[in-house]
């Protein structure tokens, strides 16, 4: 049994928790000020390996929020790349942080962190997972449905990867009809279906992988995608385009959907590749509010996160 509470993939949290996360997340969205002193004399750190808009400064505002304090933490001012141990450096930084939220190369660095189990680790985006993402979506949803996901149909159109790993988990755990149109080779890892499918047969939801952008959109009522290209993989950049040729979102894809469908992207985006530009900046749309949902979703789990009785009790009402 764990001392902390983490958050490294969707299903850390129970079906239960992530209503009650994404319920608080609702509350803050429409008073930031909800829980001006919930954390006051807590710390938190934010690290980052890599590049990052939304999360950077969503999660230092979501820390102020609360009345904690915000460190933030570039990857190459620490000792991570000449060796330093994570159980030393999260033994260290215990001393000092109730919180790390770490943006990583590799999510084997956030599971090292967490074997520590001496304050909570929270992904804030590791080549596998992007829970604070997917948190958001689930709230955009529930914004755009009146919180009825139950039974709607979500299709993430393109590169199976961290992003549209964590939308299938958190769309399984809500009962939501999950459909990957992914190229052969670029689905997500199938262990993780599995996990999903598993998710779903509880919950009423259902998980699907298919390689036919069309067939993928026939009928949804939300398409979503990511960047083709995701950060540490530049290097196989061109052959990856070519593969997802064809997997963009776009008018042909809208118009097979439900008449109502609604287009998310978690940002930032390629007009022209993964989405067109008359699409994202179009009706169907709703980006923006996404984007600035990683706020409210942001204090929302890491309040959760260290104090589950408060959180629980600002997610009524
Ligand atoms: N969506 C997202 O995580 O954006 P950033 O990379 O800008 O943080
Ligand atoms: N899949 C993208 C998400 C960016 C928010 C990446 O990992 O770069």
């Amino acid at each position: 049994m764990e001392r902390f509470r983490h958050l490294l993939r969707d299903d850390d949290l129970s079906v239960e928790e992530q209503g009650i996360v994404v319920k608080l997340g609702l509350n803050f969205s429409r008073n930031t000020q909800l829980a001006a002193d919930a954390l006051k004399g807590n710390s938190i750190g934010l690290l980052f390996q890599k590049q990052s808009l939304r999360t950077r400064v969503s999660a230092e505002v979501a820390v102020a929020n609360m009345g904690a304090h915000p460190v933030q933490l570039r990857g190459d001012e620490l000792h991570f790349d000449r060796g330093e141990p994570a159980s030393d450096a999260v033994r260290v930084l215990s001393g000092y942080l109730q919180l790390l939220m770490g943006r990583v190369n590799s999510h084997a660095l956030l599971e090292e962190l967490r074997e520590s189990d001496r304050l909570s680790i929270v992904n804030g985006l590791s080549d596998r997972f992007h829970p604070l993402q997917a948190l958001a979506d689930l709230l955009t949803m529930s914004q755009l449905w009146e919180s009825e996901l139950k039974g709607k149909t979500v299709c993430y159109v393109g590169d199976g990867n961290n992003v549209c790993a964590s939308l299938m988990l958190a769309s399984a755990m809500q009962g939501i009809n999950f459909r990957a149109a992914c190229p052969k080779g670029l689905e997500p890892e199938s262990k993780l279906v599995a996990d999903a499918q598993k998710l779903a047969s509880s919950s009423g939801g259902s998980i699907s992988v298919v390689s036919d952008p069309l067939q993928g959109a026939e009928k949804s009522d939300l398409l979503y995608t990511d960047v083709w290209v995701s950060m540490g993989e530049e290097s196989g950049a061109n052959e990856h385009r070519k593969r997802l040729e064809g997997f963009q979102i776009n008018s042909e894809l809208i118009s097979l959907a439900s008449k109502n469908v609604k287009v998310l992207h978690c940002l930032p985006a390629h007009r022209g590749e993964e989405i067109s530009a008359e699409v994202i900046d179009g009706p169907h749309s709703y980006v923006i509010q996404q984007a600035h949902n990683r706020l409210p979703a942001t204090m929302a789990a890491f309040l959760f996160l260290l104090k589950p009785d408060v959180a629980l009790d600002l997610s009524k009402g």
